[in-house]
């Protein structure tokens, strides 16, 4: 019988033979998540596989707090917490919030859990990602963000971590992403931008005057959308970009 160092060693090994860069703490969550030993075998056969670890324990970590995540849902990830960390700094005592693309929930259950007097609904297009959202506390609709989504102007807050990856860059992304996630997660398009624009419309109908829309992009996509947001009725753009100075996202008014 191993020790519970020895046991610790022996799957950290494994997992950096199989390519996970944080092995240890990869190691270490999935001991805690599956005490059982088979469990714990074949959890580490899956993740040796490439099988996102947020599926196998079913949680990931989102803005200080456990989201669970089922198998086939797109992984919060940790870029798009300064999104929602803006969008509760924006989102008024007892305010209307709506997160198109909501998949897990993971930005709408960050907004309801940091004021608690707000209300916030989900939208996705994916059954599975919506009964996810639905066990994470946030209340959603299937339907495609395109379709009629309650009153017009009523909202204080719309947020949306939507596909835009372009098309042509899919095959960027690492293997493990590329084999595992759902695609209608990750493509946007041609030009990566085909959801945003959608959501960008939606937003300038949803939202009252002085409601703010929240959305994250990369590269340069702010570039094409200055446009689409102008259209729509939005202006004061705001951007932020991470560590590595790549752009996560932008916010935008509605006039
Ligand atoms: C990149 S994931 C983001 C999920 C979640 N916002 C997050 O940050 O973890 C994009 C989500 O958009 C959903 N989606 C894709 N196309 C959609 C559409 N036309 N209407 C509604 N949701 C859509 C996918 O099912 C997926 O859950």
């Amino acid at each position: 019988m191993p020790s519970p160092s020895e046991a610790t060693d022996a799957v950290t090994d494994r997992l950096r033979a199989a390519g996970c860069v944080a092995a240890l703490e990869e190691a270490t969550e999935l001991m805690i998540a599956l005490p059982d030993a088979t469990e714990l075998e074949a959890g580490v056969q899956r993740r040796e596989r490439g099988e996102p670890l947020a599926w196998i324990t079913g949680t990931a970590a989102f803005c200080g707090r456990t989201i669970g995540v089922d198998a086939g849902v797109y992984v919060p990830r940790a870029q798009s917490e300064e999104l929602a960390r803006r969008a509760a700094s924006l989102l008024p005592a007892g305010g209307r919030a709506i997160d198109l693309c909501t998949g897990a929930g993971a930005v709408a259950a960050h907004l309801l859990a940091t004021d608690p007097t707000s209300w916030a609904v989900g939208i996705d297009a994916d059954p599975w990602a919506a009964a996810c959202a639905r066990r994470n506390g946030v209340p959603v609709v299937v339907a495609d963000l395109a379709e009629p989504i309650g009153r017009d102007a009523d909202f204080d807050v719309v947020t949306a971590v939507a596909p835009y990856v372009p098309t042509g860059q899919l095959r960027l992304l690492s293997p493990d992403v590329q084999r595992w996630e759902p695609r209608l997660a990750l493509d946007g398009g041609d030009d990566g931008l085909d959801l945003v624009r959608r959501v960008i419309e939606a937003a300038g109908r949803l939202l009252r005057p002085g409601g703010w829309l929240l959305v994250e992009v990369g590269g340069d996509q702010d570039r094409p959308l200055a446009r689409t947001l102008a259209a729509a009725g939005f202006a004061d753009v705001v951007r932020w970009w991470d560590e590595e100075g790549d752009l996560r996202g932008l916010a935008a008014v509605s006039r």
